[in-house]
C-alpha cells in the first residue's frame, strides 16, 4: 500500500530543532550543522561508475553530501547522459519512487527542460532561456503534493551560461532564525504565502495555493516552499511577513560562502532534498540541439533506503 502523501501544513510542531520555541534544540543542531557545512561544492560531487547499481561507497558519500547540504551532486561516466532509465533507476536507489507528473512532465513523468519556442499551455519559465530566481520546486503545489526530492540532470549544457546556484534551505532558516525567531514564526503560518490560480484563456489549470514557507515534516525534517519572484507571489500583508519575505531576499543578494555555484556538464546531475536553487540566463540558438535537462520531482524526500541483493 502506497503511504499518504505528507502534508506541508504545520499540525503539532511539538519538540523540534525548527520548532521556534525550542531555543536548546535549535541551537544544538545549528552548531552541529555549521560544523560539517562544506566550504567547496567539490565536497559534494561523487563520482558514479554506473548509476543503475552504486556501490556502497557511493550510496554513502551521496548520502553524506545530502546529510551535510541536502544537495549532492554525482558525475556519471560518459556516454550516459542522455539515458532518462538511469535517472529512474538513480533515484530509486535513495527511496525517491513517487514522480510529480506535473503539466509538463514527458510521458515518463519526468520532464525535459529545454527551450521552446511556443510555450504550450500552462508552460512556465524553466522552458526559456531567461535567467530563473530562487526558488524552490513545486512551490505552487498543494500542500499534499509538496516537492521533496528532485533530480536535475544535465544532458547537455548551454554554449554559454546556464549556471545553478544552490542552498541548502537549512541555511536560510538559520539565517532568519538568528536574526529574530518571529521571522520564522512568520514563515510558518499556513497562511504566509500565496500563489494565484494558473488561469490561461478562461480555463484553470492549477487553484490558488496558500500555505507556509517553513514546515515540518512527519519525519521531522525542514521542508520550504518559496520563490524569490515578485510576480504572482502574495505575501501575507502583516509588517513581520514582509520582513522575513525581505530577509530571505537580503540573503540572496549577498556573496553568501554558503551559496555554491555550478555550470552542470553533460552527465553531470544534482540530488537534492528540493533546496533552494536558481539559474542564470543561457545562450539558445536555433543551431544545434542546445541546452537540455531532464528534471525529476518527487513526493518523496532522500532516504537511505536498504538495497536488493
Ligand atoms: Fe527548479
Amino acid at each position: 500500500m502506497i503511504a499518504p502523501l505528507p502534508s506541508s501544513v504545520n499540525h503539532a510542531v511539538g519538540r523540534s530543532p525548527f520548532n521556534p520555541d525550542c531555543d536548546d534544540l535549535y541551537q544544538g543542531w545549528r552548531t552541529r550543522k555549521l560544523a560539517v557545512y562544506p566550504t567547496s561544492l567539490d565536497e559534494l560531487m561523487v563520482p558514479v561508475a554506473d548509476g543503475f547499481a552504486l556501490t556502497p561507497d557511493e550510496r554513502a558519500s551521496v548520502l553524506l553530501a545530502v546529510e551535510r547540504a541536502n544537495i549532492a551532486l554525482y558525475q556519471l561516466p560518459p556516454g550516459c547522459a542522455r539515458d532518462k532509465l538511469v535517472i529512474r533507476q538513480l533515484g530509486r536507489q535513495f527511496g525517491l519512487e513517487r514522480l510529480d507528473s506535473n503539466l509538463c512532465a514527458d510521458d515518463d513523468g519526468i520532464t525535459s527542460l529545454h527551450v521552446v519556442e511556443k510555450r504550450r499551455v500552462g508552460e512556465y519559465i524553466p522552458y526559456t532561456s531567461q535567467r530563473l530566481n530562487w526558488h524552490t520546486d513545486g512551490y505552487y503545489n498543494s500542500p499534499q503534493q509538496q516537492i521533496r526530492g528532485v533530480i536535475l540532470h544535465c544532458v547537455q549544457p548551454a554554449e554559454s551560461g546556464g549556471e545553478n546556484a544552490f542552498l541548502d534551505h537549512e541555511i536560510a532558516y538559520i539565517h532568519l532564525r538568528d536574526q529574530n525567531p518571529d521571522l520564522v514564526r512568520a514563515l510558518m503560518a499556513p497562511d504566509a504565502m500565496t500563489i494565484p490560480p494558473n488561469v490561461q484563456n478562461g480555463e484553470q489549470l492549477r487553484p490558488e495555493q496558500t500555505g507556509p514557507v517553513f514546515s515540518i515534516d512527519n519525519g521531522g525534517h525542514l521542508h520550504m516552499r518559496y520563490s524569490a519572484r515578485t510576480r504572482n507571489i502574495i505575501w501575507k500583508a502583516d509588517a513581520v511577513t514582509q520582513a522575513a519575505a525581505e530577509c530571505l531576499l537580503n540573503l540572496f543578494q549577498q556573496d553568501s560562502p554558503y551559496i555554491f555555484r555550478h555550470r552542470l556538464e553533460a552527465g553531470q546531475g544534482v540530488i537534492s532534498n528540493n533546496a533552494l536553487h536558481c539559474r542564470t540566463a543561457f545562450s539558445h540558438s536555433d543551431k544545434g540541439q542546445g541546452r537540455l535537462l531532464y528534471r525529476a520531482r518527487y513526493f518523496d524526500r532522500i532516504a537511505d533506503i536498504e538495497q536488493d541483493g
